[in-house]
């Protein structure tokens, strides 16, 4: 299967929120790009805090970005780091709230590293808690 056309933009568009990362502590600069059903990009970045627990990751800060955008539609995320990890089970929650299928890509901040994904959310957090409102 030949990757998205999207993909190059918001892989660019995560690198680019990655310079952004407030990482003091870890030096772990993390970035995340939301890709709207309207073909809008929507980044993040992490925001680390002396209080350590109170970090918020780069994942999470792109939902906040797209909820004060009015942008509830999304298709994929991609999210960029030094070692290419993925999502923590706390953003995985956190967007399984708006997205359950949201097709989440990860990779490196180097261009060069290697790409996984599309993997659908709900693969990675099977049984996501969601109230019936
Ligand atoms: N981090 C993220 O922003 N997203 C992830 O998917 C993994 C971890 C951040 C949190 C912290 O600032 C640093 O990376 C080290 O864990």
């Amino acid at each position: 299967m030949s990757p998205p056309d999207y993909l190059p933009e918001i892989f660019d568009a995560a690198r680019r929120a990655a310079s952004r990362a407030y990482a003091p502590y870890s030096k772990f600069h993390v970035g995340a790009a939301i890709l709207t059903r309207t073909d809008k990009i929507i980044i993040g970045c992490n925001v680390e805090n002396s209080s350590f627990g109170l970090t918020i990751c780069a994942e999470r800060s792109a939902v906040v970005q797209a909820v004060v955008q009015n942008e509830l539609e999304w298709r994929a995320i991609a999210i960029v780091s030094p070692t290419g990890v993925t999502p923590c089970g706390a953003c995985r929650q956190v967007l399984a709230e708006f997205a359950p299928q949201l097709e989440v890509w990860f990779g490196y901040l180097d261009p060069n590293g290697p790409i996984t994904g599309p993997v659908p959310l709900d693969v990675m957090l099977p049984g996501a808690m969601k109230f019936q409102v």
